[in-house]
């Protein structure tokens, strides 16, 4: 026989409903949840409403151990409620919680906007750690930070009280940064999660690449690391920095899934020691350190690479079967030094520069063991193409901008003097592989006045300051200008891809 519930049970069932309701917060701003957490102390929990929109223009700041931030009723979809920056305000960090024990962000989404307030130097999107245990990051989205990171748990810089037993767990994390610099020149990159602390678990983080700063003890797992379609990825898993003094022992870094895909690729799946990033340091990081069960898929420039490694390493299990090949195919090497150009011609993904890697020395067979010291992984870039076509109107370079194009190993310039010149790049020296060598007195000081236009007409010219100096004479023919890496160099189609003129017509 069913038995109906005690009534007291439906009460209490009830009463607990109504309160979820009536103590959700559905709307205000960081002073409203700063308000919360200050007058409510430690354990103080700030529900917010599913569905919710919470702008800040300030950082939520956790004031006591063992407070939260979650949505009620902890959804894991897109009712997670959302803490957002605002444009016009120069916040960068949406929630602070160092040096607080125990405080929990539970099922949010944080936002940091940067597609409308913009990349802005400062703390990462989500600022934890610090001398704390127990902090909590679970089952968030934490997203477009405008700083360096989208989630830090800092270190506390004290020996005995460091950051410890943090749990990360089940976060969607990203897009975080992007490829390439600012008109300053500053980079606008940011790490995924930025992790510092002790004894921590990072469990099913997806998409955001972790940077692991010493953090003995911690470990890494079942993370689904995924590079942007047409935004390069730097490292996936770095291990190369030396905080902890390189302190990575008892790191464990396994069964993550690691993939590059569309236009783009990551450089470097796991990064491991002080020589492999582009700042590489002296000290060599050290273990014992486990790296196992981890898979490369797709567009993976090199997947693990190890110099600068002390005291122990356990890399076995690891699955490159899935790379794609050859690389040359997602990515290019022209910036690498030898060493690595080599590894790359020759597909190679698994790589250690064992002198000083120390015992026990545990490395899967397929590892190459390379002879060289190469330091610096960090190398790769999009392919630059081997052409490039121009529309009627879409070119016009002069002598001061100088570079007209940059093709894969080639550079066509126009030089101060009126030259056009096409350089071939590929060795140490530039060497001139053809020059218009129609010079001219009147470009101005600055090189300026002379300039190269593909005009609306279809006609190449070169102008100076007293006119044309040369033409391809292809005035309301031409349609398409093409420059090459090879010969012809440069030239000039019209109808049906019909060519019409060449350089060597101008040189020749
Ligand atoms: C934001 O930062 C910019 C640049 O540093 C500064 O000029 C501006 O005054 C700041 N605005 C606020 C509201 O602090
Ligand atoms: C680690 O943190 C959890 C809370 O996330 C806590 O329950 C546990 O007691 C902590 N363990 C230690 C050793 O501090
Ligand atoms: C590295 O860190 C671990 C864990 O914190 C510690 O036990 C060990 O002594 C450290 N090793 C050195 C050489 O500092
Ligand atoms: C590799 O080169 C770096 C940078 O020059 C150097 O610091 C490091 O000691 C070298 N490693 C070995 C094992 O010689």
């Amino acid at each position: 026989m069913k038995r109906a519930p005690s009534r007291t049970a439906l009460c209490v069932a009830a009463t607990l409903l109504a309160q979820a309701e009536a103590a959700c917060l559905s709307s205000g701003n960081q002073d409203t949840i700063n308000n919360l957490l200050q007058q409510g102390g430690p354990n103080t929990v700030v529900s917010l409403c599913p569905g919710a929109t919470i702008p800040l223009t300030g950082s939520i700041v956790f004031t006591a151990s063992g407070q939260e931030i979650s949505t009620a009723g902890y959804p894991t979809d897109d009712t997670r409620a959302t803490v957002i920056i605002q444009p016009g305000s120069n916040t960068t960090s949406a929630i602070r919680g160092n040096w607080q024990d125990n405080v929990r962000v539970l099922n949010i989404q944080v936002d940091g906007n940067r597609p409308n307030a913009g990349p802005f130097g400062g703390d990462a999107l989500l600022e934890l750690g610090g001398g704390t245990t127990g902090q909590t990051v679970s089952h968030s989205v934490i997203k477009n930070t405008r700083s360096w990171s989208c989630l830090h748990l800092i270190g506390s810089g004290q020996d005995e009280n460091p950051c410890r037993n943090a749990t990360i767990t089940f976060n969607t994390v990203g897009p975080c940064g992007e490829e390439g610099v600012d008109a300053q020149g500053l980079g606008l990159w940011a790490d995924g999660l930025s992790i510092e602390c002790t004894a921590t678990t990072v469990t099913g983080a997806t998409d955001g690449g972790i940077v692991i700063f010493g953090s003995p003890g911690s470990s890494f797992l079942r993370n689904t690391i995924t590079s942007s379609t047409t935004q390069r990825g730097f490292g996936a898993i770095n291990m190369v920095d030396p905080n902890y003094n390189g302190n990575y022992s008892g790191v464990v870094v396994s069964e993550n899934i690691i993939t590059g895909v569309g236009d783009s690729f990551i450089e470097l799946g796991i990064g491991m020691g002080g020589q492999v990033w582009s700042n590489p340091h002296p000290l060599n990081n050290f273990g014992p350190t486990t790296v196992t069960n981890n898979v490369f898929k797709g567009n993976i420039g090199f997947s693990i690479v190890i110099n600068g490694w002390e005291n122990g390493l356990t890399v076995t299990g690891n699955d490159v079967s899935q790379v794609h090949s050859p690389s040359s195919d997602f990515a290019d090497d022209s910036s690498c030094g030898p060493q690595q150009k080599a590894s790359f011609a020759a597909n190679k993904q698994l790589i250690i520069y064992e002198p000083g890697a120390g015992t026990p020395l545990n490395i899967q067979s397929d590892f190459d063991s390379i002879p060289n010291n190469g330091s610096n992984w960090l190398c790769l870039s999009h392919p630059v193409p081997t052409q490039q076509s121009f529309a009627p109107q879409s070119l016009s370079v002069n002598g001061k901008t100088s570079l007209v194009v940059q093709l894969r190993g080639f550079r066509v310039q126009l030089q101060g003097d009126g030259n056009l010149v096409g350089l071939d790049t590929t060795g140490a020296e530039w060497v001139v592989k053809w020059a218009s060598s129609r010079y001219s007195t009147a470009c101005g000081t600055d090189g300026s006045l002379c300039e190269l236009d593909f005009g609306g007409d279809g006609n190449l010219v070169l102008y100076d300051a007293n006119g044309p100096v040369w033409d391809a004479g292809t005035s309301g023919t031409g349609e398409d200008l093409v420059f090459y890496n090879a010969a012809p160099w440069v030239a000039v189609t019209g109808a049906g891809g019909n060519t019409l003129w060449t350089i060597a017509d101008l040189t020749g």
